[in-house]
């Protein structure tokens, strides 16, 4: 494929680039530009973050999973283009050295990405921007302490001049002939007949799964398309009494509308992965995994979310918990892909609690999502689903129907107990025990009841 990009404030043209080659292996390889480095290759330990900037603003990604055909028409800055052109420090270079924020190096490049990208986005919740960052050595506090002293300081220039405008027209203009075997198309539509000529295809939206079958798995993937070029596939859409989210909005996106509709739903999505994670993962791409321990299906739908399905020109909706047939198997025929998810606005009732080993960066072990109403005292409609206790994202039926109807109080909680092991016969594996699981479902249930009833509860929804 056809590249061009900025890197470093310098245009870079490339020819005949194959699809998968990942941005790591060019820069360090190719391009000699061994700051960003190679720890987990699996975007686990940000140690090669860059932060990549276009009209949407700037993001920190992983490099190791994230493909040369996804940098198109974007600006790329790795750490050597962190300091100014003249050698002069960002303040948040400055700000580790004064901290004593560095000892083995191996991960400070990525810090630095990291750090300089919240800085120029103002985010001050630096525990939060630099979870996807890991340091063995140094610990995290004098890094924390160098992230909000630079804080203080403005961007420099050499960070907020960038301009797309200096690319070549042909990484903006959608002239990208839809031949070969890799394609961006720039629209659905053009994608829909894509891809019902081409059902073998892989499709690729942010690749924080896809980026591993290649590093890890050393898959040749074969035909491919990416999506990240289908503006209309990334918008949200917000009426009186509807949201539709088009399968290329990432969890980044989601979370501001997510703290405002459901804000509970918002605090389990900055546990989502790390801040490189959440900027190239998709909600699509999300769901159309199947995985059965992703974080956006369960919260869907208790949500009572449809899916939006299309093949060609042809659509279809379904509920989002139909779409998840089996252990690896969907609900989608061979050129259908995942246009959109909606759901209806109502009053927020959505608790979502992640339990995982650690706090972040981890996927869950279970993940409950609760919406229950209660009209005078009778719980009146009942919507549980959970991720990591079964096969696919599964509803627990019988334990709604054992609520559903009932007072809502600690006796019919009580009463439902049995239900659970009539909905999920979970499994055991490195996360947790089965029996494990199953308490913690249970334990879940109640907290939302005491959290119904104003009643304290100890567990830490967010960062103490
Ligand atoms: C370090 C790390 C941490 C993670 N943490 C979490 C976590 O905390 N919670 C969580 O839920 N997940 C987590 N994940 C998993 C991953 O981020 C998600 O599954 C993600 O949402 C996938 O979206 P994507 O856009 O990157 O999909 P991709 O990797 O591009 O694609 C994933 C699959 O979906 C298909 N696909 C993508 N878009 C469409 C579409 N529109 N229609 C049809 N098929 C499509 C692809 O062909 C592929 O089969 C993590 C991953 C990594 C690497
Ligand atoms: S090398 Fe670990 S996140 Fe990329
Ligand atoms: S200073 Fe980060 S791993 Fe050593």
């Amino acid at each position: 494929m056809d590249i061009t990009f900025l890197l470093n404030g310098e245009s870079v043209e490339l020819r005949d680039v194959p699809a998968t080659a990942t941005l790591l292996d060019w820069l360090r390889d190719t391009r000699g530009l061994t700051g960003t480095k190679e720890g987990c290759n699996e975007g686990d330990c940000g140690a090669c973050t860059v932060m990549v900037q276009d009209e949407d603003g700037a993001r920190a990604l992983n490099a190791c999973i994230l493909f040369m055909p996804q940098i198109n028409g974007k600006s790329v800055r790795t750490v050597e283009g962190i300091s100014g052109p003249d050698g002069q420090l960002h303040p948040v270079q400055q700000a580790m050295i004064d901290q004593h924020g560095s000892q083995c190096g191996f991960c400070t490049p990525g810090f630095i990405t990291s750090m300089a990208t919240a800085h120029i986005n103002g985010d001050s919740d630096h525990a939060t921007a630099l979870a996807g960052n890991l340091c063995r050595c140094t610990g995290y506090a004098p890094i924390l302490r160098a992230a909000e002293a630079a804080g203080e300081q403005p961007v420099p220039d050499w960070l907020s001049d960038f301009d797309l405008a200096e690319l070549p027209a042909a990484a903006m203009a959608g002239d990208q002939p839809l031949t070969g075997a890799a394609v961006r198309p720039e629209t659905i539509i053009e994608l829909a007949r894509w891809y019902e000529a081409h059902p073998d295809a892989t499709l690729i939206a942010g690749a924080t799964d896809v980026g591993l079958w290649v590093t890890k798995q050393l898959r040749d993937l074969g035909p491919v398309a990416f999506l990240n070029r289908c503006r209309d596939l990334q918008r949200i859409e917000e009426t009186d009494t509807r949201v539709t989210l088009g399968a290329g909005v990432t969890i980044a996106r989601l979370i501001p509308l997510m703290d405002r509709l459901h804000p509970s739903f918002g605090a389990m999505l900055r546990r989502y992965g790390s801040a490189q994670v959440r900027g190239a993962a998709t909600i699509g791409g999300n769901i159309a995994n199947g995985s059965p321990i992703g974080d956006g299906p369960p919260a869907l739908i208790a949500l009572g979310a449809t899916l939006h399905l299309r093949r060609g020109g042809d659509r279809r909706e379904i509920p989002l918990e139909n779409f998840f047939l089996d252990y690896g198997k969907q609900d989608r025929h061979p050129g259908e892909f995942v246009e959109a998810v909606s759901f209806a606005k109502a009053p927020d009732r959505l608790k979502c609690y992640k339990l995982s080993k650690r706090f972040d960066q981890d996927i869950s072990a279970v993940c409950g999502c609760f919406d229950i109403a209660v009209e005078d005292g009778v719980a009146t409609e009942v919507r549980i689903a959970f991720g990591g206790m079964a096969g696919i994202p599964k509803r627990a039926a019988h334990v709604e129907a054992a609520l559903v109807g009932r007072p809502w109080n600690a006796d019919t909680i009580k009463a439902a107990d049995d239900a659970w092991t009539r909905d999920f016969t979970p499994m055991s594996d490195m996360r947790a025990s089965a029996r494990y699981r199953l308490d913690a479902a249970r334990n879940m249930l109640t907290r939302y009841f005491m959290e119904s009833q104003g009643l304290a509860t100890s567990v830490k929804e967010v960062r103490a």
